[in-house]
């Protein structure tokens, strides 16, 4: 961990101009600078510098943040490696949190696995090309196998001996812990001080993390062996967790990044013949399942996924297997069958950069699309099949979390399936509920909204892709935070004229505090609701500025909603465009908005409470119409009177709202 002290001198010394020139060509324009966006194909300038509030911004693809996000997002870096990024380029000495003496071990002990496998890995690359054995068998097994040397090096694919102990032997003899060779898995333990090398002649695949570091191996068996599998593996270990790697993670990041989209195959030398054919956004799940682990990998960098398979039978089947978890954490996924005998190996090598991306792109199918057909193909006019086929794609849609989404899907499968649009929701949302039973209520709210039946006519006002903002309630607290975050610290009125009474003017965060008490409300959203108790706690103290504070927050998900709150020019422009019509000022901060607090803060307020308590009524009605159908008719004369209530609560907040609309304040 590094200190806040540190953090905050980083932040300070990191301006936003200076870090993002190192990498994008910046041109003045007025205040800002602007260049090509680096993280999109960008044609024309869309990529913003505010010298100013020290952020960045591409007006195209949304990309940036603070000088340590711009970092992150360009050098594929965690929030603290891009810290030392940054520290190291302004020559800030990082005083790191001190360690227990456990987690100095931990950390140690790990660092020291690290440095084993690194060895490995040039252990076994100088054995594939200096040893003779090397040479002779496995160099020329991957030459054979049309690997090029350029690849055979980015890869760092090497070679282990034939023989008993060869890598123990040199590990030992440079000096390495023998208790390292054991826990890293390169060399077995047996009884009576017996050791063998775990890998003994094949070729190796080293698997490396995100970072590069190397984790594990994958070693290759040359020769037909009866007795041993094709592949040999590391075995799990303090730094191996096979569920949480993917193969070729480190070399397709950046790839994956710009093309906003990821291939997955099945192993190793998918993955190394698609790089060498020119597709460098591929990973592989080494043959496995994936995992919730490996999955959040990838949505790191993309909700694009798109599945390569064999186009047998196998091939298919294994296309629809593990998917549904893909489906349930939100991402898009596309399926490509190749070829009936081709693997993405095979038919990658057959082909170049160009004809392989047009042959993926003419043959993508979305995955809902393609098991409909699929099973369609197979049930025929049978109708136990048809019921049981209904179900299965009842299921997969049931997964996908995001409401808008599944509303497509059942519209589009209710056509492919012949089968009305309300039977499938009705279905569906049993499912939902059954998928809520299983994993415990909590999940509700932040996952799967079960439709409701004609709500997927309403089109969303806009649809955000950060996971911070997903639903309803969300878009209105976050109006509240961004004046909580720009303008925190100022009184309501700056304008002392236009003040009429003595008694002190509250600041936004007092105002917005005292607003959401008297209704006894609370923000839902955790991460803003973080926010606005942060600021209430440090409003006393003297050097609090909240722009400053949250941009440099240590916890990167609230420093990046507040880059995205400093940056937010279409999100003010909304809100302006309600005051001033079509009048809009061009410059990108209307200077007005920090004079216009007094109407617009109480404004977000009274919007936000609007959709709590409309959010409540909906609640109140489904345990009111519960009620009536058990016949339990004291709690619903209880429920009945609340419902008054609220829809008195609810016209007043009608008159308010709309007197201002009126008003155009
Ligand atoms: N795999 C593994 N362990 C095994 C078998 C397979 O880890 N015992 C993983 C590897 O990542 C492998 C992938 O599953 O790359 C696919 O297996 P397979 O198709 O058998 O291997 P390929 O690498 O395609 O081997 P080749 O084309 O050389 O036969
Ligand atoms: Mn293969």
């Amino acid at each position: 961990m590094i200190d806040q002290i540190t953090v905050d001198r980083i932040m300070d010394a990191a301006q936003i101009v200076d870090v993002v020139s190192d990498f994008v060509t910046l041109k003045r324009r007025g205040v800002n600078y602007v260049g090509l966006c680096p993280f999109h194909s960008d044609k024309t300038p869309s990529f913003y510098v505010s010298p100013s509030k020290n952020i960045c911004k591409c007006f195209a693809c949304g990309e940036g943040g603070t000088s340590v996000h711009f970092i992150m997002k360009h050098e594929q870096l965690s929030y603290y490696e891009a810290l030392k990024f940054l520290a190291k380029k302004y020559s800030i000495e990082v005083k790191e949190k001190e360690l227990t003496d456990e987690q100095k071990q931990a950390f140690n002990e790990r660092e020291s696995l690290f440095i084993l496998n690194n060895y490995a890995k040039d252990y076994f690359i100088n054995t594939l090309q200096n040893h003779l054995e090397g040479k002779n068998i496995g160099l020329s097994y991957f030459r054979e196998r049309g690997f090029r040397d350029d690849i055979i090096k980015k890869f760092q694919l090497g070679y282990s001996l034939e023989q008993k102990d060869a890598l123990y032997q040199d590990a030992v003899k440079n000096g390495y812990n023998k208790e390292y060779l054991f826990k890293t898995g390169l060399v077995i333990q047996g009884e009576n001080n017996y050791v063998a090398d775990r890998f003994r002649g094949r070729v190796m695949f080293p698997v490396h993390t995100l970072s590069g570091k190397v984790v594990a191996f994958g070693g290759r068996i040359l020769k037909k062996a009866e007795n041993t599998g094709k592949y040999v593996n590391s075995p799990e270990s303090e730094i191996y967790h096979k569920s949480d790697q993917l193969y070729g993670i480190y070399f397709a990041k950046q790839s994956i990044t710009k093309a906003d989209r990821c291939y997955l195959v099945e192993g190793y030398t998918d993955v190394i013949s698609m790089h060498q054919a020119g597709i460098e956004n591929v990973v592989a799940s080494s043959g496995t399942a994936l995992t919730h682990g490996q999955i959040k990998l990838i949505h790191r960098f993309t909700s694009n996924i798109t599945v390569l398979y064999d186009g047998d039978a196998a091939g298919i089947k294994a296309a629809l297997r593990g998917i549904d978890l893909l489906l349930e954490e939100g991402l898009n996924i596309k399926v490509v069958l190749l070829p009936d005998g081709e693997d993405p190996d095979s038919f990658a090598r057959k082909h170049n950069a160009s004809t392989l991306l047009s042959y993926l792109e003419q043959n993508e199918n979305d995955f809902i699309r393609f098991k409909t057909n699929l099973l369609l193909k197979d049930a025929g006019n049978d109708p136990i099949k048809r019921a049981a086929l209904i179900s299965d794609i009842v299921k997969s849609i049931s997964l996908i979390p995001d409401q808008i989404i599944r509303s497509v899907y059942i519209r589009d499968c209710s056509g492919l399936l012949e089968v009305d649009e309300r039977v499938l929701v009705n279905e569906i949302n049993k499912q939902i509920y059954s998928n809520l039973d299983k994993k415990g209520a909590s999940n509700y709210q932040q996952n799967s909204d079960p439709v409701q039946i004609p709500a997927y006519a309403e089109a969303p006002e806009e649809i955000t892709s950060s996971p911070a903002y997903s639903s309803a309630l969300d878009k209105f607290e976050r109006n509240v935070i961004y004046y909580v975050i720009r303008y925190g610290n100022l009184p309501l009125i700056s304008d002392p004229e236009e003040a009429q009474t003595d008694e002190p003017i509250p600041t936004v965060i007092e105002y917005v505090k005292f607003d959401l008490e008297r209704d006894n409300l609370q923000l839902q959203n955790p991460l803003f609701r973080q926010i606005f108790e942060e600021a209430v706690l440090h409003l006393e103290e003297e050097d609090f500025h909240t722009n400053k504070f949250f941009l440099s927050h240590p916890d990167n998900q609230i420093s990046k909603i507040a880059a995205e709150i400093m940056s937010d020019r279409y999100q003010l422009s909304k809100i302006y465009l309600k005051q001033y019509g079509e009048n809009l000022p061009r410059e990108e901060t209307p200077l007005a908005e920090e004079l216009q607090l007094m109407a617009s803060v109480p404004r977000v307020m009274i919007e936000l409470k609007y959709e709590y308590f409309s959010l409540r009524m909906k609640q109140v009605m489904e345990e009111l119409s519960k009620a009536q159908n058990s016949g339990n008719m004291d709690l619903a004369i209880e429920k009945m009177k609340e419902k008054a209530q609220l829809q008195i609560i609810k016209k007043e907040l009608v008159k308010i709202l709309g007197e201002r609309i009126v008003l155009k304040m």
